[in-house]
């Protein structure tokens, strides 16, 4: 029984009212078994060294067209000096269809908008897979989803290995070694400090992903020893887990060479917001790590990428990868990204609003369906999340401030958790056996969650509203709605502002759902539906009440996101954060949490991981550090002529399906390219230039 929450959190407003005895009479549960729903298809399990390897190859090949169009004519250097010493290789024993052809284009639809290129200075792409396809990471997790248990670790990546010094502090990385840049310039040390030092470490940058120094571990320290070398310096002895801080989203550098000069630091006339917007997504050709470069953007209509001639991964054969030479990013709707991909129209999509499934499913059954359609795992969760700085986080008013104060306080949280008819609000968005009871916390069916820890608050709202009632929220003008106590927010009616965000159906059904059963239990909630980056930058900002959000990979993996599964320092968590002074107000119970986080990422005893994970998942459920909603699976949608799609890839686990199928792999039989490409034969221009350049 935790009576602290109340004691220290909220009491201020509660007019000493006590509510132990209606504490003491809650009645909890663990959670009903999810219905059965069997994922559609395995992985076949590897271990790392079977997916790739770092080598030299005695010859190396690229598209014919380059040759004859850029290199015979002096455009370009010959591949084998484009590629580093020693590229990646893939191995073809990995690849479900083998060495591939060269052509074609993969057309995604994403439902996000480009805010600019400057994707470690917080710009988003539009998401949808296109930041995952620019940027490269030290280390990689999207394809660990098929990785053996016991091998479980990330994939090298621009770090090509890694070694731990005796004592466990520190870790010295290597990173591949003459790689370049699209544009030609050498990728090295000075990329990685530039990111570490300039935008972690600089407190006025908030990296797109959310990246922090304790992202990688209290007083953590990187340093470059020489151009492909860096030593990490950490507290703890052999903190294993931040390797997953090093893959995507909190560890892909950008390009120094094109950066460096308009960030503040060495720029002073430019100021932080000017740094962050210096790229926007009329600027072209920005050069990437990654197999594809922006060449051509249209407001509202399309972003076309094409191939990076100085991508640094090959096959076995020598050809220098993608096989795809083009990227298709439509500017539409998610929902549309379904219906496009069904039809063929798309040739991608995450199948993950569950509005949608029932009719996908039809479409997709069908014999001519242009598209297969395969479900996973339930990784997709959704949570009411509630703002817990009491200190100024969002720079709330009076109300607002009041609210905080009930969002601090565990019978609240109870109480709301108690409203929410879950079984209900699964149901409103598809009936059959996709959705779950979800309480909060570790998602049911993943590693480390354990039933038996994961504390249930039954769908009852007599007892949700006899205990406001005991919190001293009561109704005092009878119009229906709960006053606050006298004394506090004037004594207005209790009105909670919630965010969503509008570019998902599911996102806003949800709330509208949480809204409508708010109303019995008298608390007025209001909608606040934002279109996806206005929402982003909201809940980045603490400008919210609550928020009804989907939820990260680390419910999933909990190896992934790990600092963020607590307020483990001031920026690293998702709804508490440092108010104004820079300190955390953390309740007793989120003090708890944060040890076990810590202690989990200090060690590598498997037993004692899970036994961390059934503490996290108890203290979290019991006190409703946020209030479950619905978890369910998703469908990845691809189009039937692309090859090299891994058997049983989650459309999100480690990370998206995006970065899962390995893009760089999948190719499309010559007889098979339909002849979409938008700019053929053609090759990035040098950056800021006017797209794409033909030979
Ligand atoms: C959005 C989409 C996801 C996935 C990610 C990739 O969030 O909703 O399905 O495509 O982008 O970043």
């Amino acid at each position: 029984m935790r009576k602290h929450a109340f004691a220290l959190g909220g009491a201020s407003l509660l007019l000493g009212v006590s509510v132990i005895a209606a504490h003491a009479q809650i009645e909890t549960t663990t959670p009903p078994d999810p219905p059965e729903f069997a994922a559609q298809s395995e992985p076949v399990f590897v271990g790392v060294s079977d997916i790739l390897e770092y080598r030299a190859l005695d010859s190396y090949n690229e598209p014919e067209w380059i040759k004859t169009n850029f290199v015979d004519t002096g455009k370009l250097p010959p591949v084998e000096e484009r590629l580093p010493a020693e590229p990646l290789v893939y191995k073809t024993s990995n690849m479900p269809d083998g060495v591939g052809t060269y052509g074609d284009v993969m057309r995604h639809v994403i439902g996000g908008r480009p805010e600019g290129w400057n994707y470690i200075g917080g710009q988003a792409q539009g998401w949808g897979g296109i930041d995952i396809g620019l940027s490269e990471c030290l280390t990689r997790t999207g394809p660990l989803f098929m990785i053996n248990a016991d091998e479980l670790e990330p994939l090298p990546n621009l770090a090509k290995s890694w070694e731990w010094s005796e004592d466990g502090h520190e870790l010295t990385m290597h990173l591949i070694e003459g790689a370049k840049w699209s544009d030609g310039d050498p990728f090295d040390t000075e990329d990685l400090m530039f990111y570490w030092e300039d935008h972690i470490l600089d407190q006025n940058v908030s990296p797109l992903n959310g990246g922090t120094p304790e992202t990688f571990g209290v007083g953590t320290t990187l340093e470059a020893i020489d151009e492909y070398t860096v030593k990490w310096t950490f507290q703890e002895a052999f903190p294993t887990q931040y390797l997953y801080a090093m893959a995507y989203g909190t560890f892909c550098p950008g390009p120094s060479h094109i950066l460096k000069p308009e960030h503040p630091k060495y720029n002073p006339d430019n100021t932080y917001e000017e740094y962050k917007n210096a790229f926007p997504p009329e600027y072209l050709n920005i050069p990437v790590m990654g197999a594809w470069v922006p060449v051509e953007y249209r407001p509202d209509d399309i972003i076309v990428m094409r191939r990076n001639p100085y991508y640094w991964k090959v096959d076995e054969e020598g050809n220098q990868l993608p096989y795809l030479d083009e990227m298709h990013y439509r500017l539409s709707t998610w929902a549309d990204r379904d219906v496009q991909a069904v039809a063929g129209s798309g040739d991608f999509s995450n199948l993950e609003q569950a509005e949608s499934y029932v009719e996908a499913l039809r479409r997709s059954a069908e014999e001519t369906a242009p598209a297969r359609l395969q479900f996973g795992a339930r990784t997709i969760g959704y949570a009411l999340r509630m703002n817990f700085s009491g200190n100024g986080w969002g720079e709330p008013d009076e109300r607002e401030q009041a609210i905080r104060e009930l969002n601090r306080t565990l019978e609240f949280r109870q109480a709301i958790s108690m409203a929410v008819d879950r079984q209900r609000l699964g149901e409103s968005l598809v009936r059959g056996p996709f959705t779950a009871i979800y309480p909060g916390g570790l998602y049911a069916g993943t590693t480390y969650y354990d039933k038996d820890s994961t504390v249930y608050y039954p769908f009852n709202l007599e007892q949700a509203n006899a205990m406001l009632d005991e919190l001293g929220l009561v109704d005092t003008d009878g119009n229906g709605v709960r006053n606050f106590p006298e004394g506090t927010a004037g004594g207005q009616d209790v009105e909670i502002t919630l965010l969503a965000n509008t570019d998902y159906a599911t996102d806003t059904n949800l709330a509208e759902g949480v809204i409508a059963m708010m109303e019995p239990l008298g608390l007025r909630v209001i909608a606040n539906f934002q279109q996806g980056t206005a929402r982003d930058d909201m809940a980045q900002a603490g400008q919210y009440d609550w928020s009804v959000e989907r939820q990260g990979a680390e419910m999933v993996s909990v190896v992934q996101g790990t600092s963020g599964l607590a307020p483990t320092g001031p920026r690293t968590h998702p709804f508490h954060r440092a108010g104004t002074d820079g300190t955390l107000d953390l309740l007793p119970f989120e003090e708890e949490l944060v040890q076990i986080v810590r202690d989990f990422i200090a060690t590598s005893d498997n037993a004692e991981r899970a036994e961390l994970m059934k503490q996290y998942q108890q203290v979290f459920t019991e006190n409703v550090y946020s209030v479950g909603l619905t978890q369910y699976p998703g469908a990845l949608i691809i189009n039937k002529r692309f090859k090299n799609i891994p058997a049983g890839a989650p459309i999100f686990m480690f990370n998206w399906a995006e970065d899962n199928i390995i893009r760089e792999r999948v190719f499309v039989p010559t007889e098979d390219q339909p002849g979409h490409e938008l700019h053929p034969q053609t090759l990035p221009d040098v950056p800021g230039g006017g797209g794409p350049i033909s030979g």
